[in-house]
This record gives C-alpha cells, sequence and structure tokens, in this order.
C-alpha cells in the first residue's frame, strides 16, 4: 500500500512520474507516453509546466470552428473546445440557419461584479453605521495602489455599501463592494482589493478600541453575477422556420419549439438539461479562450434560480406571425488577464474572433449558447438528436476499436442511417475481420 508523500508538491516532473508509476497502476511505459503531449516549443512547454501545481503533463482536447456566428451584423468565428461529439456541428448548424434570419442580435446589459468582505463586530450598530462614510474613504485610500491601473483602465471600485446581517448571525456585517474590470474577468483584482480592505478594516482604530473590535471572517468576490448580464435573441417570421428541417411547417415547427421551452419554464429536470445545451456552446468558447467555466456555471445556474425556482434561461415569444427567442446570461469573462497572454491557444482563439474586448466576448458566448440552445430543441422536437450524436459518436468507437482506413470507410457507408451503439459497430468491424 503506497504511503501518502508529502513531499510531492516539491518533486520535479520526471521525480512525480516515478513516483505515479512506483505507487500506482500506471506503467513505466504508459507513463512516457505523458511527454508525447509536450509541446515542441520549450517556452510553450515551460508556461503549461507552471501553470498548476504538481504538473505531470499536458491533457489535449479538440479544438473546433463555428465558420459564421452573425451577432449584430458582424460575422465571427468561433473557436469551441469540447469533448463532446456533435456541439460544434449543432452549433455551426443553427448559426448557419440564422445567419439567413437576421442573424443573433446581442447586447451587454451591465458589467458590475461584486465581492465582500465578512465580518463581525460586537460594537453599537448605530456606531458603525454612523462613522461609514468616513471609513468607506479610509478603506477605498488603502486601494489606491491596486486601482490605480484598473482606473486608468476605466474600471476600479464603483461603490462600497455596508450591510447590516445581525439578524441573521450574531454581530454579522458585510462590506458588500462593486467593481468594474474592463476587459479582465478580475478575480485577482478584485479579491486582492477586498484582502486589503479587510486587513485595513481590522486596523481601524475607531472600530478596534476598548471591548469593540473587527474580526474579518473572509473576503472574497462572489461568483452570483446577476449585474454583470448580457442578453441574446433571434426572430423571424413564423413560416421561415420550415426552413429548418423537412419534418414540420414552420408553424408547427415553432408551436412544438415553444412547448419545449415551457416546459423548460415549469419543470426542473428539464430545465436542468435545457440550460446544460446552453452551456455546451458557453462553455466550449470559454474553454478556447482561458476563461473560467467553473465561475460562469454558478453564475449561470444560480441565475436561473433567481425567482426561487430553478427555471430555463431563456425565453420565447410567440405570435401568429413571429417567432422571438432570447436568452439573458450572467457571464463575467476576459479576454485580457489570467492566461490570455500566456497559453498558446487561447491566443490563437483570440486572434481568429479578432481580438474581442470582453463585452464582446459576452456576446460571441451568448450568441454560442443560443445557437447550441436552439440546435438542440430544434433536433429534439424533431429527429431526435441521437442521430446526429451518432454519427460522431461512431467516429469514436472507431477509434476504440483502432478501426483502419477502409474498416472505418465501410462502417460509415454501413452505418448510414443506422442506430450506432457500441455493440454493433464492434460486431460489424469483428465481422470483416473475420471475413479478410
Ligand atoms: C446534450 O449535450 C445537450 C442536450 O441534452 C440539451 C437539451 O436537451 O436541450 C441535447
Amino acid at each position: 500500500m503506497a504511503t501518502y508523500n508529502t513531499g510531492f508538491s516539491k518533486f520535479d516532473r520526471s521525480q512525480r512520474i516515478k513516483y505515479i508509476t512506483d505507487n500506482g497502476s500506471l506503467t513505466t511505459e504508459e507513463a512516457t507516453g505523458l511527454y508525447s503531449y509536450d509541446a515542441g516549443e520549450p517556452l510553450v512547454q515551460q508556461v503549461f509546466g507552471e501553470m498548476i501545481e504538481n504538473y505531470i503533463g499536458n491533457f489535449p482536447l479538440p479544438m473546433g470552428i463555428l465558420p459564421q456566428l452573425l451577432i449584430n451584423g458582424e460575422r465571427f468565428m468561433v473557436p469551441f473546445v469540447t469533448e463532446e461529439s456533435s456541439v460544434v456541428a449543432a452549433a455551426a448548424k443553427a448559426a448557419k440557419f440564422w445567419a439567413t434570419r437576421g442573424g443573433f442580435r446581442a447586447e451587454v446589459v451591465s458589467m458590475t461584479k461584486k465581492g465582500q468582505v465578512h465580518f463581525t463586530w460586537n460594537g453599537a450598530p448605530h456606531l458603525i453605521q454612523a462613522l461609514f462614510p468616513n471609513i468607506q474613504l479610509k478603506l477605498l485610500q488603502e486601494t489606491e495602489a491596486l486601482t490605480k491601473q484598473m482606473n486608468q483602465r476605466g474600471g476600479g471600485i464603483t461603490a462600497i455599501q455596508l450591510l447590516d446581517k445581525r439578524a441573521e448571525l450574531t454581530d454579522y456585517y458585510q462590506l458588500d463592494l462593486s467593481f468594474e474590470t474592463a476587459d479582465a474577468m478580475g478575480a485577482n483584482f478584485i479579491n486582492s482589493c477586498l484582502e486589503t480592505i479587510a486587513a485595513a478594516l481590522q486596523k481601524l482604530p475607531e472600530l478596534n478600541s476598548g471591548e469593540s473590535k473587527v474580526e474579518v471572517i473572509m473576503a472574497i468576490l462572489s461568483n452570483y453575477t446577476p449585474d454583470c448580464t448580457v442578453k441574446c435573441k433571434v426572430e423571424c417570421p413564423v413560416e421561415e422556420l420550415s426552413g429548418w428541417g423537412k419534418e414540420l411547417t414552420g408553424q408547427a415547427f415553432a408551436t412544438k419549439f415553444k412547448q419545449a421551452v415551457d416546459i423548460a419554464n415549469l419543470d426542473i429536470p428539464r430545465a436542468v438539461t435545457h440550460n446544460k445545451g446552453i452551456m455546451n456552446g458557453v462553455d466550449a468558447l470559454l474553454l478556447a479562450t482561458g476563461n473560467d467555466c467553473r465561475a460562469t456555471a454558478a453564475a449561470v445556474h444560480s441565475y436561473a434560480a433567481r425567482s426561487g425556482t430553478y427555471k430555463s434561461l431563456s425565453t420565447i415569444q410567440l405570435t401568429e406571425n413571429m417567432f422571438r427567442y432570447e436568452i439573458t446570461l450572467p457571464l463575467s469573462v476576459g479576454t485580457a488577464g489570467g492566461i490570455t497572454r500566456i497559453h498558446p491557444m487561447v491566443k490563437k482563439a483570440l486572434t481568429v474572433m479578432n481580438n474581442p474586448d470582453a463585452r464582446q466576448l459576452m456576446m460571441i458566448a451568448a450568441a454560442s449558447g443560443m445557437a447550441s440552445n436552439f440546435s438542440a430543441i430544434a433536433s429534439l422536437v424533431t429527429t431526435g438528436i441521437q442521430r446526429g450524436h451518432m454519427r460522431m459518436h461512431l467516429s469514436n468507437v472507431l477509434n476504440q476499436l483502432q478501426a483502419d482506413l477502409p474498416e472505418r470507410e465501410k462502417a460509415q457507408h454501413h452505418f448510414r442511417g443506422k442506430t450506432v451503439t457500441y455493440s454493433a459497430v464492434e460486431a460489424y468491424i469483428n465481422e470483416i475481420r473475420r471475413t479478410l
């Protein structure tokens, strides 16, 4: 039984790899394969090796492109990174469909982010309230060195509020701060400001004398970003929806589509999957651009539950003649800072899109999410999704079976229009191999 080695983080890469082969099931030969995904350029490889702790190797994922996403009249080529077959194909199909129907209309509503200093204070409540205007100025002064550059880029701390939370927890108060972070997602900037303010708060003589004392519990940004939102919509005359597939008339398609969205608004199990379909596109773009998908997932799903019930992130309006579909997403994303300047593929992804700013990236992400979701619902209410999924799934199964080119061609031909399962493909390939 392997013992836990507390010196692991001090090891160099080859020692770490040796450790995991000595203490686990990975063979030495398999472990050598960890080097095969190293970047060709030493400096780039160094970036990967220093990006996280306990690094052992790179983990490639495929990057694909939506060739045309029309947003507010401007065409974007959009990079997607995803492990899921058919996400790119689905979004690209919807993007193409809407490109001939006016495209996506997107608008950033606001880009305010928040963070809080959580603390207790045992003094007289009216006193802290009375002192707050003065305290606030002192605290902001403490952050000047940090905010100087951000102010020059049009961002900074835009508000600071004292919230009395004693009804919820003994002596508990919050400093609730609002930030604008220009083209950065801003997590480091926000957290640095909050920690500086927290340290200053604990030292303020007016709050820390005699028996009264500030105890900071924590200082951290909030990933709940309901004030950092982007709206995106598509609309067209109902009859133009007949262009999606041959299965339904425009009217029948619109009616079923609306029913599907209505269901996502009234049924939580469906709402979660519906919203996951939106995030297929959003996350694929955010991964490609080096953004924090965990933060946006937390934001988006909590936003979907802001009414007290988890609901669809999209809404639909169907009149006799017009189909209008809209989405609002809270997306705190960046095109500067983080790994945007150091990750070679992120740099390429941003260049492919003509180096958007954060505001544009929010719009591209919302349109990508909408394209993914539109395609999913359109397939669900017509052919079902398995047809598209399975075409891509076939390639994955053939790769697992290590099929060669002739076998692949035969299988592609054989499974056209048929149901693809692992066992069916395996049986077919075995049959070909037997008859050779
Ligand atoms: C699959 O990745 C996403 C879908 O399940 C989304 C949906 O059901 O709306 C197809």
